[in-house]
């Protein structure tokens, strides 16, 4: 199985280092279940000051990045390492469409995925427009950064590749797969000031703990996300 490959092409590749470093993401990059490579879109500016924004035609506030740098970036990616007309080339955009586990789950079967980090006001449109081929925002919020979201969607991915988790972990019960809410967990000690875990828990029969789990996760998704039910059967 070859690893899902993504290229980040950011202004701050530094930020990338240290978050991807630790845990399921860390293990993934080091038994290259997934590779990171990031690019400095800087690298692909050809003026003095290798200037990545530029002020807004029409006036306004922030500065926005220049669009020659990233589709030279792109070119690069097409050019030395194969990337193919058929790899997504994913914007982070508080304008995309919202990340949920399901889109998580279609992308996670690229092989190659390049992802845009937009910073200051935003991109030049026409990198919008003729060269990505998917917005992803992770909510409906701002943030200063591309590269955060980005991270998000590579954490989120990597989890969901064969072999990244370990035989104790599991993402069959997570929220939001099975599309409900995961039931309340708990761990030793049995009893913490006074407040007990439930009985079911500590007897052993798997039947009912599957059944009060079930019930557990029905329940926490119609109190906290009755949404998550539209369209959804319950039986
Ligand atoms: C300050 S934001 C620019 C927002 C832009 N002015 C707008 O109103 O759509 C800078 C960059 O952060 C990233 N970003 C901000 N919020 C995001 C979100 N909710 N999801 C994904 N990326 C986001 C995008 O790459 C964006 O280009």
């Amino acid at each position: 199985m070859s690893a899902l490959r993504f290229d980040i092409l950011t202004v701050f590749p530094e930020m990338f280092e240290s978050p991807l470093s630790s845990g399921v993401v860390g293990r993934a990059l080091k038994n290259q279940i997934i590779d990171v490579n990031c690019l400095d879109i800087r690298l692909f500016t050809e003026d003095h000051h290798k200037s990545v924004d530029d002020y807004p035609f029409g006036g306004g506030g922030g500065m926005i990045l220049k669009p020659e740098p990233i589709f030279k970036a792109v070119d690069h990616l097409k050019q030395k390492s194969s990337l193919k007309e058929s790899d997504p080339i994913i914007l982070l955009s508080p304008q995309g469409r919202k990340l949920n586990q399901r889109q998580a789950e279609i992308l996670s079967n690229n092989e190659r995925i390049v992802l845009i980090c937009g910073r200051y006001d935003g991109v030049d449109e026409r990198v919008v427009k003729h060269l990505v081929t998917d917005e992803i925002s992770i909510g409906d919020y701002v943030i200063s950064g591309g590269e955060l979201a980005a991270m998000v969607l590579i954490d989120c991915l990597a989890r969901l590749q064969q072999d990244a988790l370990g035989s104790a972990e599991s993402i069959e019960d997570d929220s939001h797969t099975s599309g409900l809410l995961q039931f309340p967990q708990y761990t030793r000690p049995s009893v913490y000031r006074d407040w007990e875990v439930p009985d079911v828990l500590l007897s052993g029969n798997h039947k009912e703990i599957k059944k009060f789990r079930e019930m557990e996760s029905i329940k926490r998704t119609l109190q906290r996300r009755p949404d998550l039910f539209h369209g959804r059967d319950i039986n």
